[in-house]
């Protein structure tokens, strides 16, 4: 008799898999990384196999995988070329969420996707939480909260979770590491010192919203690092975490950076749901 004949016994054919869109960008792999720690099994899909905008390839991937959930890490991210690119920012951060949130609805399944900080306006004086009034400034926050609120409307049990500026050790495309990039080598680096915002450690983001998908928590959450830092604190933060000199970090206003997308002068995540993610130091200490 083969070892695992056992009556009763559930062979991984029958385990529901997690579905994980979007799953070759930042978040996405974080979330097949975590998954593989965990012990979770997860279907990891990049756009060439799953198109979220595209109803068909939604639901051919429903289909196919048979997912207990699915998780969206899949978007449009590049906040200034979406100023002059805004149909396709559109379609990834708004009609895209829709249209897995329809095709979840219809299943029964429960789904994650993520919003952003900037969906706020920065007007505010203390953090944003849940509850605060949004008023994106720019392109990019303005498809963030279209895809919010399409998402809520089509599938109330979807969990919406607000992150904002990632940082981890598993990319190379976040702050910190170029900020490090840059004091090791022994360059200046310029980085704004009056927009301040709540960083979001992403193996922090990763596992509590892992969490709270399986206590099937719904709504909208915020979640990133209990603290808050400008841009240039950030940089300091790190690299005295690093071993480094502080003082590579040059601090400039952020209207020297010339960007093409407005930003609010703060967009502090906090949470009104009690939901608390551990400080930025504790963060650093762990990735660096
Ligand atoms: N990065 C941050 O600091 C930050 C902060 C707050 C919130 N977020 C949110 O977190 C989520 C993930 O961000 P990220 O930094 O991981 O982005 P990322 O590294 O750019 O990854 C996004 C991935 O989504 C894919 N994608 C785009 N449109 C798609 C579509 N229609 N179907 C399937 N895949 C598609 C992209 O593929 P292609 O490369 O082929 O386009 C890319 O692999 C986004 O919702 C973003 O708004 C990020």
């Amino acid at each position: 008799m083969r070892p695992d004949f056992i009556p009763g016994h559930i062979s991984d054919a029958d385990i529901r898999p997690l579905l994980i869109a979007g799953a070759h960008g930042t978040l996405g792999r974080a979330f097949g990384r975590i998954c593989l720690t965990r012990g979770l099994a997860a279907v990891e899909l990049g756009r060439a196999d799953l198109d979220i905008a595209d109803p068909a390839s939604v639901a051919a991937a429903l289909e196919e995988h048979r997912p207990w959930a699915v998780v969206n890490a899949a978007g449009y991210v590049r906040v200034d070329d979406a100023e002059t690119d805004a149909e396709r920012c559109f379609r990834e951060n708004a009609t895209g969420p829709e249209v897995l949130a329809q095709a979840c609805a219809a299943h029964g399944l429960p789904l994650l996707t993520f919003s952003s900080d900037l969906v706020f306006d920065g007007e505010q004086e203390h953090p944003y939480t849940e509850s605060s009034v949004p008023n994106p400034l720019n392109v990019y926050g303005r498809s963030k909260l279209a895809g919010e609120r399409a998402v809520l409307a089509a599938h109330p049990a979807a969990l919406v979770v607000r992150t904002s500026a990632f940082f981890s050790s598993w990319d190379e495309y976040n702050f910190v590491h170029f900020a490090l990039q840059a004091g090791r080598a022994g360059y200046p680096f310029e980085a704004a010192d009056d927009v301040r915002m709540a960083p979001t450690y992403v193996p922090d983001l990763v596992n509590t919203a892992l969490d709270l998908l399986l206590d099937e928590a719904h709504g909208l959450w915020h979640l990133a690092c209990q603290d808050s830092c400008t841009w240039a604190e950030l940089a300091r933060a790190a690299a005295r975490r690093a071993g480094l000199a502080e003082d590579f970090v040059v601090p400039r206003p952020m209207a020297d950076f010339g960007l093409p997308a407005r930003r609010p002068r703060q967009s502090v995540l906090a949470s009104e749901k009690g939901m608390v993610q551990p400080s930025i130091e504790d963060a650093l200490g762990r990735m660096l």
